[in-house]
C-alpha cells in the first residue's frame, strides 16, 4: 500500500510539473513571443526555453508512465482499458503516447528542423500553428485531469 501511495504522489507531482509547463508555454510564453518585434530573437528565445522544458518533460513523462502503469497493475486495472466508463484512463494514456512520440521521436528527428524552417519563411504563421497545437494538447490534458480526479471518486459510474 505504501508503494501505491508513493506512486500516486510521484504521478501527481510529475503531472503537475509537466502539464503546468505546457500551460505556461501555451498561455504565457507563446502569446508573449507572438508579440515580439524581432523575428530572430523570437525564434532564438523560443528554442532556448522550449529546449530546456523539453528535457524536463522527457523525465516527467517517464515518471508519469512508470507510476501510472504501476498503479494500474496494483489496482488490477488493466481491464479498465476495455470499459468505456474509464474513458479518462484511455485519455491519460493517449496523451502520454502523443507527448512521448513528440518528445522522443518527432521533435528531435523532424519537428525542430521543420519549425525552424517554417519560422524563417513566415514567423507569424509558424507561431500560430505552434500555438494551436499547444492549445489542443493542453485542452485534452485538462480534460484528462478532470476525468481522472472525478472518475477516481466514482463520478462517471
Ligand atoms: C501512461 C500513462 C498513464 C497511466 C497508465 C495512468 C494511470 C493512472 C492510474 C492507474 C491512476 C489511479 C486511478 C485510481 O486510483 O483509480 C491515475 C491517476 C491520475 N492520473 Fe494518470 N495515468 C497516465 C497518465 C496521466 C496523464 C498524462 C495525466 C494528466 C494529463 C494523468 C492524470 C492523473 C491524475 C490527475 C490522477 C489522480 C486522480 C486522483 O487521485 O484524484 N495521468 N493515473
Amino acid at each position: 500500500m505504501t508503494l501505491f501511495i508513493i506512486a500516486r504522489v510521484i504521478h501527481i507531482i510529475a503531472v503537475v510539473m509537466w502539464i503546468g509547463g505546457v500551460a505556461f508555454v501555451t498561455t504565457v510564453l507563446i502569446p508573449a513571443l507572438k508579440r515580439m518585434e524581432s523575428e530572430d530573437k523570437k525564434l532564438e528565445l523560443f528554442e532556448l526555453l522550449e529546449g530546456r522544458f523539453a528535457f524536463q518533460a522527457k523525465i516527467l513523462t517517464i515518471l508519469t508512465a512508470i507510476s501510472g502503469f504501476y498503479m494500474t497493475d496494483f489496482l488490477s486495472g488493466w481491464s479498465r482499458y476495455l470499459d468505456a466508463s474509464f474513458w479518462w484512463m484511455h485519455l491519460m494514456t493517449f496523451i502520454w503516447i502523443i507527448f512521448s512520440i513528440v518528445l522522443f521521436v518527432l521533435e528531435p528527428l523532424v519537428l525542430h528542423r521543420w519549425f525552424h524552417e517554417q519560422a524563417e519563411k513566415s514567423s507569424e504563421r509558424a507561431f500560430r500553428v505552434l500555438h494551436i497545437m499547444h492549445i489542443v494538447l493542453l485542452t485534452l490534458s485538462l480534460i484528462a485531469v478532470f476525468g481522472a480526479v472525478a472518475g477516481v471518486r466514482g463520478f462517471f459510474m
